[in-house]
């Protein structure tokens, strides 16, 4: 079934919990739309397990567009969100709608994320003025990551519990459709789940969100440089990666691939008239 801004808010006033992963190939979006994964995220995070960065700052638009199109391709019937990289809306309102219209021209997402609160309401108003839903990411904030001074949970004390809760309603009624929370407390993030009317998707929020995102490389065991303590690994795909890698090197090594099943055949006369 094709998911739409609407069935995904149905699935929140139904109870119904929200999956969502990253992903950034076409492959791997056929895998996550024939899993029946409700709603696929082209994250920036692809900065850090597709390009290598350490962090999200490098990301740009045409790496964005690039990924989007591709995912786009492979996955047809999860929403399909796309995360606006720094800078491509911070700068004006202006540079925000231009940019959101691009990753829905030319990367053909359905919607577009965003990370902040209270300070990129004007941007989320404009771009859903532009008929184009909006994510609204708060807590972690990755592309924030030189004002935070690192990856920290937020939200712990008073004063930034209070600021998080004022964040999601200053969103909502921005026009957010979806809000993604990640690395708060989790019963702060079930509050404001609580709280809202549009469907929140947790990454390290616990299980009181409506829905919960994971980057995929980190679900499989494929991305191990660095294992948020809210990561499970469903499967060890990067030891399986790794034996295939290296049972492929063996046998082309040792020439027991390709054998003959895998070979063309042509005539042995064909061959002997060669000179
Ligand atoms: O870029 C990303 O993968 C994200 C998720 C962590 C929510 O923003």
């Amino acid at each position: 079934m094709k998911q739409t801004v609407s069935t995904i808010q149905k699935m929140k006033e139904e109870g119904k919990k929200i999956a969502m992963l990253t992903c950034y190939d076409y492959s791997t979006a056929k895998l996550m739309d024939e899993a029946g994964v409700d709603m696929i995220l082209v994250g920036d995070s692809l900065g850090n397990t597709i390009l290598g960065y350490e962090d999200t700052i490098s990301v740009t638009m045409e790496d964005m567009i690039h990924h989007c199109a591709a995912v786009a391709r492979g996955a047809k019937n999860p929403l399909l969100v796309c995360d606006m990289p720094f800078m491509s809306y911070q700068t004006s309102v202006y540079d925000a709608v231009v940019n959101a219209g691009r990753l829905m021209k030319e990367g053909r997402a359905q919607m577009v994320k965003l990370e902040g609160g209270k300070e990129v309401c004007p941007q989320i108003e404009a771009i859903v003025k532009a008929s184009i839903p909006v994510c609204a990411h708060i807590g972690l904030t990755p592309q924030s990551i030189n004002a935070f001074g690192g990856f920290k949970v937020q939200g712990r004390t008073e004063a930034a519990a209070q600021k998080l809760l004022d964040d999601a309603r200053a969103v909502e009624a921005a026009g957010a459709s979806v809000l993604v929370m990640e690395c708060v407390p989790a019963k702060l993030a079930e509050k404001v789940s609580q709280m809202l009317t549009i469907p929140t998707i947790g990454i390290g929020a616990g299980a009181g969100c409506d829905g919960q995102v994971l980057v995929y490389q980190d679900m499989l065991g494929m991305f191990t440089d660095y294992v948020p303590k809210f990561v499970k690994q469903f499967a060890n795909v990067g030891e399986v990666m790794r034996n295939a890698f290296a049972d492929y090197l063996k046998e082309v090594k040792d020439g027991s691939f390709p054998d003959e099943s895998k070979t063309y055949k042509i005539d042995d006369e064909i061959i002997d008239k060669l000179y």
